[in-house]
């Protein structure tokens, strides 16, 4: 049986994903003064917002052959601390924003090649990085391997709990007036009617319900490509991408003072001790098992880089499905059907981009302008 959800006069804008990229819109929205449902598959914050390092890396994480991505990122990166600091406030929840910028390292000479091309590229663009030989690199950071044969310093990538950010981000969206359903998996849509809606399954009944819309926002990540009702009959081909990231607790005198990326591992300190290293890459599907492969590929290119991790606690293993696009960039903007916006495909990248693509989503929907900041990431593209 199908039901309909209670309509209003106006009806709200639905916001499909509660992940950073769905907390993030809705959040700028409701602070606008709209009304937003947002509708997840979980718990908010889950999946690749959970097992996720919280790197605004710029730098560290984008390839010198994606420069418009580079840019994005960059820009987002720009407007990072003060939204920051605006949902520290509204939501009363620390970020654990840093701002101490990121190694690169390269261990072996190939990784030093590599390394350097990426450097120089940098350089071109104008972006602030700093080569450091070895004996630089261990001077700057005394937990890296004597085996560090260069580095890359980054003082612009910054980083940020990614946990407390999507906690942050709910409780800002709740206390602005948003709704937030969890445990809800939506099916389709369907923007035809007058009204557009929002088909989903009750948890509580397994009945198929619906809800109206003035407008709906797929911020579904990886789960992207199930939806139905997209307007030209197939939506965007979004695959997961699996990552197994593992949560230390690290004990004095362990003391990690930038965020340091190597060739196969990446380490990111919070304040509070704890050290986040990431993360395998795999082509699963939805495969969420932790493997001792994974964990062994993690923490052998982490010692490979600070060999003083081994000593530490290990706290937690999560899974995570990364979204990615065909060109493994992000997709923000319009459907054909103008009642429809898409926020997906922000395949490694969903931290930094959360903030850039929430100010274009709030931009695009609610002042009706165009943001040319994110012109080269649209929907028709494909
Ligand atoms: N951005 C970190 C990762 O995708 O592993």
């Amino acid at each position: 049986m199908s039901q309909s959800y209670p309509s209003s006069a106006s009806h709200p804008i639905v916001v499909v994903g509660g992940g950073v990229i769905g907390l993030s819109i809705a959040w700028r929205l409701v602070r606008r003064g709209e009304s937003v449902v947002i509708l997840e598959r979980d718990t908010v914050g889950q999946s690749a917002s959970r097992a996720a390092a919280g790197m605004l890396a710029a730098a560290a994480e984008v390839g010198f052959e994606e420069p418009e991505l580079y840019d994005l990122c960059r820009a987002s990166l720009q407007e990072w601390p003060g939204f920051a600091a605006e949902l520290e406030s509204e939501s009363g929840a620390a970020l654990d924003y840093r701002s101490f910028g990121t190694l690169v390292v390269a261990d072996d000479r190939d990784a030093a090649e590599a390394l350097r091309r990426g450097y120089r590229f940098q350089k071109e663009q104008g972006y602030p990085v700093t080569w450091l030989d070895g004996a630089e690199a261990l001077e700057v950071e005394p937990m890296l391997s004597p085996r560090i044969v260069a580095a890359v310093s980054v003082p612009e990538d910054h980083a940020v709990d990614n946990r407390a950010l999507t906690q942050a981000l709910a409780t800002a969206v709740r206390q602005g007036g948003g709704v937030i359903r969890e445990g809800v998996n939506v099916i389709g849509m369907d923007a035809d009617p007058p009204t557009p809606i929002v088909q989903f399954v009750n948890p509580a009944t397994g009945e198929t319900e619906q809800i109206e819309a003035s407008r709906i926002v797929v911020a579904a990540g990886a789960w992207t490509s199930a939806l139905s009702g997209w307007p030209s009959g197939n939506g965007p081909s979004i695959r997961p991408v699996k990552g197994q990231i593992l949560e230390l607790k690290t004990r004095a005198p362990f003391d990690l003072r930038h965020v340091v990326r190597g060739p196969h591992a990446y380490l990111v300190p919070r304040s509070d001790g704890r050290l986040i290293v990431g993360a395998t890459s795999e082509e699963m599907g939805f495969d969420g098992r932790m493997t001792v492969g994974g964990v062994y590929a993690v923490m052998d290119g982490a010692w490979e880089i600070v060999p003083g991790i081994l000593d530490q606690d290990l706290l937690s293993i999560d899974v995570g499905f990364r979204p990615a696009s065909v060109d493994h960039q992000p997709i923000i903007g319009f459907t054909s059907n103008p009642r429809i916006f898409i926020a997906t495909g922000h395949y490694r990248h969903g931290i930094v981009l959360s903030v850039i693509t929430a100010l274009a989503a709030e931009r695009m929907l609610v002042d009706e302008e165009i943001e040319p900041r994110v012109a080269a990431f649209a929907p028709d593209r494909f």
